[in-house]
């Protein structure tokens, strides 16, 4: 496959660490909106924070993650860093598409669910099953993924386990 010249490869780079800082950036926010935030006292400020969690995810979280993918697979068809050269590498797609899924199945449905649930009962939604399992699953998910993220982003940066065998890394782009 013929491989991007220097400018675009640092532009590629540019772009994929955009979408990093946005799922990095989504993460922390939700996660310390829920550990921080105060029981709400009334249905509007319930209402609120699950209409802004809600947008987090579908606006930042969400394409934060499909971005980096989509982009790391670009870096791998279009630069010398391939797609399972380095051990780094393959690891950071296994763990991409691992939290996409869990965020598929775990995260996006607890975030979505909540705002209805308030609209019926208000500030009462606080002792309704659903919403506290919701809630729950959705503080394990966040930690799960932020845990995963946080480390991608220092393989990122670190880029361990190089195969000796192999160049150690393009030249920088
Ligand atoms: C399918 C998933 C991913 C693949 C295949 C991938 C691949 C790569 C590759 C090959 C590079 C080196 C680019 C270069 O130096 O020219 C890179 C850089 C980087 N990636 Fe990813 N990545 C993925 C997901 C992520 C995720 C989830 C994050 C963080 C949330 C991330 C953060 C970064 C950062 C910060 C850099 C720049 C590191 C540096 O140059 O010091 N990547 N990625």
């Amino acid at each position: 496959m013929k491989k991007l010249g220097r400018t675009g490869q640092r532009v590629l780079k540019i772009i994929h660490i955009f979408f990093a800082s946005l799922w990095v950036g989504g993460a922390v926010t939700l996660n310390a909106a829920l550990l921080l935030l105060g029981p709400a006292e009334t249905m509007g400020e319930l209402l609120g924070y699950n209409y802004a969690a809600k947008l987090i995810d579908d606006a930042i979280i969400v394409p934060g993650a499909m971005g980096c993918l989509i982009t790391g697979v670009l870096i791998s068809g279009l630069t010398p860093w391939g797609f399972f050269r380095h051990r780094w590498v393959t690891v950071k797609y296994v763990m991409t598409v691992v939290c996409i899924v869990v965020g598929i199945v775990v995260l996006g449905p607890t975030v979505n669910d909540q705002p209805a649930i308030t609209m019926e009962l208000g500030v009462a939604a606080y002792a309704d099953p659903i919403y506290h399992s919701n809630y729950v699953h959705c503080l394990l998910g966040g930690a799960f993924q932020l845990t995963s993220i946080l480390f991608m982003l220092s393989i990122s940066s670190l880029k361990p386990w190089q195969r000796a065998k192999l160049p150690a890394a393009p030249a920088a782009a």
